[in-house]
């Protein structure tokens, strides 16, 4: 895709992934709109990348959505790149899961991780498709290809998310409208709450990496241990998720 002129909304870009990204595009010459649900978050965003376009939304609301599209539509026609980003990430054990009483709890990761890049791709697609370029980039996971079992929600919406985007490239191949797919293994984000993530790839050398990547009409783009997952054989999925089990599972 090209990496300079567009109008984007990246959802979740008030931190982590989705911020290193909002300012790599903003410092190459492109508008950039960022929404989450914490109004300080998006203020402190907007002090530390002059020029970001902030708006509060809570993707779990079917209303939030809608209203996210019609303003961001009406306020900036021209956007043509949405990144589908925010997403949560929650830890549990089925056996305590308590899911009678807690449903409300473990639903939102549904709603936010895969309700939300499905709804807004469906909104966005048909009026990004009337346009000469424009591009919608699903954010997922390796966790996607190789499920970490002490995050089986999660794992199954980035897995679900890979899916969608699958179908979607295919039903969009002869619209301008061009399909990414970014996996990302592990990065040092807040990701699931502070200090989950501290292991994980420095954000801003994986934020350079995949912006380079966009560059190169590249469709699926890991980064580290996720580019080998993406391509990975049953066998090896099997091997590599039982040892990424075994090695986390008493963090449940
Ligand atoms: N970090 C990793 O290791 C890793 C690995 C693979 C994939 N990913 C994916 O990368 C994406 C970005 O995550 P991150 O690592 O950058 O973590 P992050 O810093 O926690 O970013 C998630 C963003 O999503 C927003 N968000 C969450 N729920 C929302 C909702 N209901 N409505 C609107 N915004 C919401 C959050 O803002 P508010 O809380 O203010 O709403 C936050 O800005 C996620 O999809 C994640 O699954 C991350």
């Amino acid at each position: 895709m090209k990496l300079s002129g567009n109008t984007l909304l990246i959802t979740g870009g008030g931190t982590g992934i989705g911020l290193a990204l909002a300012e790599r595009f903003v410092n190459n010459g492109n508008t950039v709109i960022v929404c989450g649900r914490r109004e300080n978050v998006l203020q402190d965003a907007k002090d530390k990348v002059p020029g970001l376009i902030t708006r509060v939304c809570n993707l779990e609301e079917v209303s939030d959505r809608l209203a996210l599209f019609d303003w961001v539509t009406a306020n900036y026609p021209e956007v043509n790149v949405l990144v589908n980003n925010a997403g949560i990430q929650q830890r549990f054990n089925v056996l305590q899961s308590d899911a009678r009483d807690n449903w409300g709890y473990f639903s939102k990761e549904i709603s936010t991780n895969l309700e939300a890049p499905f709804h807004l791709t469906m909104l966005f697609a048909p009026y990004f498709a009337a346009k000469d370029s424009a591009a919608i980039i699903n954010v997922t996971s390796g966790l996607a290809f190789t499920p970490f079992a002490i995050a089986p929600m999660y794992s199954a919406t980035k897995a679900a998310l890979h899916s969608f985007t699958v179908s979607l490239r295919h039903q969009l191949s002869e619209t301008s409208v061009e399909v990414v797919e970014v996996a990302p293994p592990a990065v040092a984000t807040d990701l699931g709450g502070a200090g989950l993530h501290t292991q994980g790839e420095p954000l801003d050398a994986f934020a350079d990496a995949i912006f380079n990547e966009l560059a190169w009409d590249s469709k699926e783009i890991g980064y580290g241990t996720s580019v080998a997952r993406l391509h990975m054989s049953r066998d090896d999925i099997d091997g590599y998720t039982e040892k990424m089990y075994q090695s986390t599972k008493h963090l449940i």
